[in-house]
Order: C-alpha cells, then structure tokens, then sequence
C-alpha cells in the first residue's frame, strides 16, 4: 500500500511545506502535547522539515492525516525510527488535533500505517506511551498491540506497546 492511503474517512499522505500553519496549531494546542510543553512555530517547522528529509531517506517518517470531506489536515500518524534504551527501533505516532478525539479518526489512520509500514519492510512496530495516556492506550489496543516492557524513554517511564506486521 503506498501512500497516499485512502481509509473510509481520511487520506493519510506524506506532509509538504504547505502544512506548516495547521500542522503548529495542531501542537500549538498544550492538549496534545500534554506530556511536554507546547511546541513552538519553529519547533513544529523542524519537525516538518526532518518528514520531508526522511521521505528523501527511507520513506519511514510521520505522514499527514487529513479529513477527506473537507481536506483538513487533523493529525499525525507514523513510524519514526528512536534509540530506545540502546535499540534503534521504529516507533509508531498519532497525535491529532484535539477537536478531532473521539471519532476513532487515530485507529483508523494508523490501521492504514500498519498495512504501509509493512509494505516498505518493516517486521515489527513498537509505540512508546506514558501508562496515565489512557486515550493512546486505546488506540494501541485497538489496533491489537501489546506491552511488551516498561522503558525509560526521554527520562520518563513508557510502557512499550508492539506488534508484529504481517
Ligand atoms: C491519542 C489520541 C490520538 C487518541 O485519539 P482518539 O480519538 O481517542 O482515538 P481513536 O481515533 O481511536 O478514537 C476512539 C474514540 O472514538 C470513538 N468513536 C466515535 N465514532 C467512531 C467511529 N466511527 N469509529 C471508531 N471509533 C469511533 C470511540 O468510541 C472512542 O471513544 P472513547 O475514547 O470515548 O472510547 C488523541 O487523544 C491525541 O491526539 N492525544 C494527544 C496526543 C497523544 O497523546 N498522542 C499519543 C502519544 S503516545
């Protein structure tokens, strides 16, 4: 399955320079990132800007979610590659705008994901989420993952949620 990926509801694509200001309004809102500050314009446009490099790379990277009645971007959804605890493993992401909970918008984006990541070679994927994260907990249970093992990632306690691609 190659992107862009077309679900019931959304288009999942690889983001452009055009998706800077709705991308920092989505992560200019401090419900989304509730674990850490708010980002910046500036923090947002690095993250941004490191998607498109690893589109150049590999293709493994966080992609846009985007509503496909109106187009609007709402969401994050992707495997990014992190040094967890000395193992360089693919991590899958969600994070959507916070008007946009509680449409299974999330599950849905990264069931598509799932299909992809397994497309450009990946075996399995793991997603970091802090245990207080119950709505993150329902997307990776949702999507069949399981705690594989209590991590310490970015100084913080994370369970490991993972899943085999098949
Ligand atoms: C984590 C996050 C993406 C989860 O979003 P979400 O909308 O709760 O997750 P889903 O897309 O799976 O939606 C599930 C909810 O939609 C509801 N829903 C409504 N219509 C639905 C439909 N047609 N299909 C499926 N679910 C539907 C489900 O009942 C469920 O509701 P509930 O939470 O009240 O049980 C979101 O809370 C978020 O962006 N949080 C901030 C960032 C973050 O924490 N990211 C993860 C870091 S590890």
């Amino acid at each position: 399955m190659t992107l862009p990926l077309h679900t019931e509801r959304l288009v999942v694509r690889e983001f452009t320079a055009a998706d800077l200001d709705e991308l920092a309004a989505i992560y200019a809102d401090p419900k989304v990132l509730s674990w850490e500050p708010a980002f910046t314009r500036e923090q947002t446009q690095a993250m941004l800007e490191q998607s498109l490099s690893r589109y150049r790379e590999d293709g493994i990277a966080e992609y846009a979610v985007v509503l496909r009645a109106s187009e609007a971007l709402i969401g994050v959804c992707g495997p990014v590659y992190r040094d967890i605890e000395g193992e360089r493993l693919p991590e899958l992401g969600w994070d959507l705008a916070s008007a946009e909970w509680g449409h299974g918008y999330a599950t849905e984006a990264a069931r598509g994901v799932l299909t992809h990541a397994a497309g450009l070679g990946l075996r399995r994927l793991y997603s970091l989420i802090v245990p207080e994260n119950e709505r993150s907990r329902g997307v990776a249970r949702r999507l069949g993952m399981t705690v594989q093992r209590q991590v310490v990632w970015a100084d913080r306690p994370h369970d490991l949620w993972t899943i085999e691609l098949v």
